[in-house]
């Protein structure tokens, strides 16, 4: 119907299968239809159409809004959804559908569609985030004394516990939360009223548009909201930057797990065996998360490869971004949901972690901070304690063996003397629960300094939790607002 004008005939067959975006459309299918829904009942309200005529337009939205998109009958030289819904109309009430496309385009109308959905999804992938934090901060409240190594360059470095590993990744978690709360503030705008890039002479009413559709605010500039799509790379890049985070825990889950490090247990619902080797557990959903967030990454290069060097306005170069973006969508949202329910049954062996912090000299810090404390500078006590270790290591002894004398003979060795420290201090500070304990500022592992921090992460859960409910809620309340009134209008 489009080409009757400028055009003899349909596009060539394999042509127009490439260059169609309808598979993909579907998934914003009742967005399209909401905008029109709203479209005809601003042109009404401005006297741009009749009133009877939108009564007409709307009868047959309404009962596309009905139709599950799957059971749509589309045909191969329908280039997109936007072309389905007009002819749809058009069958349904003749000549009159030919109004419904008055002071509109595709190229706002395909923007404004992408930005109903992705609002919902981001919210989604935010819910799903907060849930796993809750139950990430369940897992902490549990292992508040469970000390464990804590590494740097993946070598021991000091001891922790597992609830304090835990909430770093609540932390980091919440900090994705934040970035797609911003990523939705920033796109929630209507760029309808764009049409294809200058706007139109028709008097229509943009601020309206926004209102039926939800948006808190209007595109300031008709191009900028046709021709961007900078809030989708800003959605992408949330989207990826959240994934990094999981695929860390995913690495350490499969690392933790191996029988090297020996410290976690994934549940056997979240491991494979091999079809050879009868004894093999292989974390396989982790490593499939680990390796899927690089399909995420891809879709970000992808993304902004592609519009990198598009000129203002519109082209259909845009047409490609949306796919990327949903699989980005559906990829994080997957895996933040499957992570949660690993991560409820991921068991840490106590015994073996608190082993290792202890063969890993984990407590030689404390010790030098102790003679810190006892008179003698940090670059002095370092060195002493770092002799301590190396003639340790030679006699194949762990820190925990190494007696008070064999501290003095590092001090003589490095210093040239025997150093004034009580035998109790030298003790306590190789001891992992004391260690732990002493390390009580804001944001350490001490249990009393998690109990702080998980307090605080779970009201900032509260926190983000309410404002995702108000934003469902604003949605929710407009799109209802929207059928009444589309109702009340076809009546
Ligand atoms: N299918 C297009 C897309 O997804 C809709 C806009 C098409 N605009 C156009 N002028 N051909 O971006």
């Amino acid at each position: 119907m489009l080409r009757r004008g400028r055009f003899e005939g349909e596009m060539e067959p394999l042509a127009a299968r490439y260059t169609s975006s309808l598979d993909e459309d579907m998934r914003i299918f009742s967005a399209v239809v909401q905008i029109n829904l709203a479209h005809v009942i601003m042109l009404a309200d401005q006297g741009i159409i009749s009133k009877s005529d939108a009564s007409k337009l709307l009868g047959a939205l309404l009962k596309l809004h009905e139709i599950d998109p799957t059971k749509l009958e589309t045909r191969p030289e329908q280039e997109d959804i936007h072309v389905v819904v007009e002819d749809f109309v058009v069958k349904e009430v003749g000549e009159v559908g030919g109004k419904l496309h008055t002071a509109k385009s595709r190229n706002d109308q395909v923007v404004t569609a992408i930005k109903i959905v992705l609002r919902k999804e981001l919210l989604r992938v935010e819910e799903a985030l907060l849930t796993l934090v809750n139950t990430l901060l369940e897992r902490a409240e549990e292992n508040k004394e469970t000390v464990m190594p804590g590494y740097t360059h993946l070598q021991v470095a000091e001891p922790t516990t597992f609830a304090h590993y835990l909430a770093a990744y609540c932390s980091a978690f919440l900090r994705d939360v934040r970035r797609l709360e911003e990523a939705f503030e920033l796109l929630n705008s209507c760029p309808m009223g764009a049409c294809a890039l200058a706007g139109t002479s028709f008097q229509i009413d943009r601020g309206r548009m926004a209102n039926l559709l939800g948006f808190k605010r209007i595109d300031e500039n008709t191009m900028d909201a046709v021709g961007s799509r900078d809030f989708v790379l800003q959605s992408m890049s949330a989207l990826a930057i959240t994934t990094v985070n999981l695929s860390r825990l995913a690495e350490e889950i499969i690392l933790w797990s191996s029988w090297e490090f020996d410290m976690l247990e994934v549940p056997d619902e979240f491991s494979s065996t091999s079809s050879i080797m009868p004894q093999k557990k292989n974390p396989v959903v982790a490593e499939v998360m680990r390796a899927k967030s690089g399909k995420v990454f891809g879709n970000l290069t992808g993304a902004l490869t592609l519009l990198k060097a598009l000129c203002q306005s519109y082209a259909l170069d845009l047409q490609e971004l949306t796919p990327l973006l949903w699989s980005s969508v559906d990829e994080t949202g997957n895996a933040v949901e499957v992570m949660t329910r690993m991560m409820k049954g991921v068991k840490p062996k106590v015994e073996v972690m608190r082993e290792k912090s202890k063969s890993g000299f984990s407590t030689a810090t404390e010790l030098a901070d102790c003679l810190v404390r006892s008179g003698l500078s940090f670059r002095d006590a370092h060195a002493v304690v770092g002799r301590m270790v190396s003639n340790a290591i030679e006699a194949g002894k762990t820190m925990e063996q190494l007696g008070f004398e064999d501290f003095q003979r590092a001090s003589e060795q490095v210093l040239g003397k025997r150093l004034d420290l009580p035998l109790r201090d030298f003790s306590e500070a190789l001891d992992l629960v004391k260690v732990v304990e002493a390390r009580s500022i804001p944001g350490g592992p001490s249990p009393k300094a998690v109990s702080i921090q998980l307090k605080e992460l779970r009201r900032k859960v509260k926190q983000c939790s309410k404002l995702s409910r108000a934003r469902w809620r604003a949605i929710r309340k407009a799109e209802e607002k929207l059928l009444k009134k589309a109702k009340e209008f076809s009546e």
